[in-house]
């Protein structure tokens, strides 16, 4: 019998919308029919009167949110946690909860002042009562998990909210009888699903879509098999019948407006254990500290978003503001996760943008060594491309060869001194030492350089919209030219589609002027150079008048032939038999260029590296010390190089897809700059702006 089950419910007299603290609420102020209200109320009142017994507090003036008694606290046997509500606007509500709960005999206890936490609104009890599903992301904080696991004894699974029109945890999470769980996923991160789907089995998930979600399908009653909510869709009504509940919808429709619905009306009273419970919780935390500019340069935004869409919480232990433009902040942060693995992730983040553990002591980093050649240890440290320096011995090493997504070993030098370098997994070698977990490891951010007004291009690793294009053109002219004049290195990385749209010329022109000092790419660029300067097509298609020329798919194969015959780019040129093209002012210049081969190639050509492994070695060699890399319509190529290269290095994107643009671009530096646009465009436009700054122009038949 279903009447041992008791509720706290509160009447409507007192409810209105008077403020917004949830999206649903906007648009409503004032906008209730108070009637329909206590109509609807009363409904839900008489129904789950009929399947339990129900206690009743008082409503009180002036606290309209005060009939969602679902937020009054987290009741267990007979203790109850007492909600510490978000907002202002219902806060004043807990004493009343309180008085009532001290009146029934129950053991009030409280969370530290501050601490965020609304009762059963995001804390609900798994129907087996053998753990405790607790919500996070608006309105509990994460922080209060902890101690609700160990106030209760009981384990706690966190789960992350990200989309504000679920915001309490009760809106689109609903554990039922017989260890069904009725959910709403999108409502939750992907590390919270993941752990819903290691809770509960497949055939006990019932995944809503939006639209019931939105009708508040998971905000239901269950008492027992029967399930009272508001009204639901048909599917949903068949799904829940098939699994033995009865489905009572009532029409809630003025409690929507305020953003709750039947459980929301609702706090359950008889909540229990069952006796195999363990008290366990998985969050973790850890206090960082952060120093530089954090507010010009956006980076502490950057760091709390990192943290918050990293699934975890934080709090701001100490703050100081530098006073001048140029002095640095610094800030202390508590990083709260929901598990070790999420802390982990958003700690390696915090890392890489310059964090430092604010641990008392700062400890040495953990090495291990390589059992396995080119085998890591498990929790091997993934290098960022932000300059690094490792404790080892008390010692903080600078990391060199700095790279993405290598690992660190630390190695002794000959005189005995301990070195750090970054190293690929594979070029492991059995007994080297590799750092392990995030401690003793810290990035070194360069400080903000102050910036002079026209220099926009490499800010804030900005994105150039097309009417930026020819502004951003101009300041990287300006940057090559003064690169070239001081000796120093561009690299260029090309795609073929540099000459599919006729603009070969214009890049053998730059490596022709000196603007050049390496060219990275595949076989393509060098095969579509070759046969362009052969024939006057590319893949057959003639370059001049855009048409495919009769036959003309041959010539790709052809130029292949010829270049094997010769037996490389090099031999064909002293030969005579190439004379002019990208790959010909490279040969006559001595500009060193590296292919590196794929799946797809045709031929290859001699020169273009099939061993990948040594195409990555390849590249990497040419790419050191480079001071620009320009990087030409090529995903795989340019992706391939900006994971080796260090932040510090200018890096220009451009290509047509913005995705490559953004995800090249977005190095948190201030040193990358993407260009969303036709590289055909972009190399005119280049070419042009530089021989404007040196006259007379030397470009042939452009
Ligand atoms: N207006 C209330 C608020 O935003 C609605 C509470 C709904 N309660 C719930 N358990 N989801 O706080």
């Amino acid at each position: 019998m279903t009447r041992s089950i008791r509720y706290l419910m509160c009447a409507p007299d007192h409810y209105d919308i008077d403020y917004i603290i949830n999206p649903w609420m906007s648009g409503n102020v004032h906008r209730l029919n108070q009637g329909l209200a206590s109509q609807q109320w009363q409904q839900l009142y008489a129904t789950v009167r009929q399947y339990a017994q129900v206690e009743r507090v008082k409503p009180e003036r002036g606290w309209p949110d005060m009939v969602f008694t679902a937020n009054a606290g987290m009741v267990l046997d007979r203790t109850v946690i007492l909600s510490t509500f978000r907002h202002p606007e219902r806060q004043g509500e807990q004493q009343y909860f309180e008085a009532w709960f001290a009146s029934q005999g129950y053991i009030v206890r409280k969370l530290p002042d501050g601490m965020a936490f609304e009762g059963a609104g995001d804390a609900l009890l798994d129907r087996a009562g053998r753990w405790l599903w607790a919500g996070y992301g608006f309105r509990t904080a994460l922080e209060a998990h902890p101690l609700l696991a160990s106030l209760l004894d009981l384990e706690v699974l966190s789960l992350h909210l990200v989309d504000n029109r679920f915001y309490h945890l009760d809106t689109c999470f609903c554990p039922l009888s017989n260890g069904y769980l009725l959910y709403y996923p999108n409502a939750f991160d992907t590390y919270s699903n993941r752990t819903i789907e290691m809770r509960v089995p497949e055939d006990k998930r019932i995944a809503i879509g939006e639209a019931d979600a939105l009708n508040f399908a998971c905000n239901a009653v269950d008492m027992d098999g029967t399930f009272v909510v508001n009204r639901v869709s048909a599917e949903l009504r068949d799904t829940l019948e098939a699994r033995g509940f009865a489905v009572i919808d009532l029409d809630l429709s003025e409690f929507i407006k305020a953003g709750g619905a039947a459980k929301c009306l609702t706090l359950r009273l008889t909540e229990q254990l069952s006796p195999e419970t363990v008290e366990k919780v998985a969050v973790c935390s850890r206090s960082i500290s952060f120093e530089g500019q954090l507010l010009d340069g956006n980076l502490l935004n950057e760091m709390l978003d990192t943290i918050v869409s990293g699934g975890g919480s934080f709090q701001i232990e100490q703050f100081q503001l530098g006073e001048q433009r140029l002095n640095p902040s610094s800030v202390k942060l508590h990083v709260c996760a929901a598990s070790a693995l999420e802390l982990d992730d958003i700690l390696s983040q915090l890392i890489a943008r310059g964090a430092t553990s604010a641990d008392e002591f700062v400890r040495n980093a953990d090495l291990q060594s390589v059992v396995q050649a080119g085998v890591a240890p498990e929790e091997f440290y993934v290098t960022s491309i932000y300059p690094t320096e490792v404790l080892v011995c008390g010692e903080w090493l600078p990391v060199f060869n700095q790279r993405m997504d290598g690992t660190i070993a630390v190695t002794g030098t000959e005189a005995g001194q301990p070195r750090a370098v970054c190293r690929l997994i594979r070029d492991l070698q059995v007994g080297e030492l590799v750092v392990c977990g995030l401690q003793g490891v810290r990035t070194v951010r360069q400080p903000a350089r102050e910036r002079s007004p026209q220099e926009f291009s490499f800010m804030g690793s900005s994105i150039s919209s097309e009417r930026r294009v020819e502004l951003a053109v101009d300041r990287i002219a300006w940057e090559l030219r003064q690169v070239r004049d001081r000796g120093g290195k561009t690299i260029v990385v090309a795609g073929p589609v540099v000459i599919h749209t006729g603009c070969g010329p214009h890049l053998a022109s730059l490596v022709r002027e000196g603007y050049v000092q390496g060219i990275l790419g595949g076989n393509a660029i060098a095969v579509h150079d070759l046969e362009q300067t052969l024939y006057g097509t590319s893949l057959g298609v003639d370059l001049q008048r855009g048409q495919a020329v009769k036959g003309g798919h041959r010539h790709h194969l052809k130029t292949i032939n010829l270049i094997r015959q010769h037996g490389s780019i090099a031999a064909a040129v002293e030969a005579g038999a190439i004379s002019s093209g990208i790959f010909y002012e490279c040969v006559r210049r001595g500009i060193p260029f590296a292919l590196a081969g794929s799946i797809r190639d045709d031929g290859p050509l001699p020169e273009t590296q099939m061993d990948l492994m040594q195409a990555q070695a390849d590249y990497a060699e040419l790419a050191k010390g480079a001071d620009i890399i320009l990087m030409l319509s090529t995903m795989l190529h340019s992706i391939g190089v900006g994971n080796m290269t260090p932040a510090g290095v200018k890096l220009i994107c451009v290509d047509i897809n913005p995705a490559v643009v953004t995800k090249l671009a977005d190095r948190g530096s201030l040193e990358s700059v993407g260009i969303v646009t036709d590289v055909g465009l972009f190399l005119s436009l280049l070419v042009q702006q530089l021989y404007r700054m040196e006259k007379p122009a030397p470009i042939e038949q452009i």
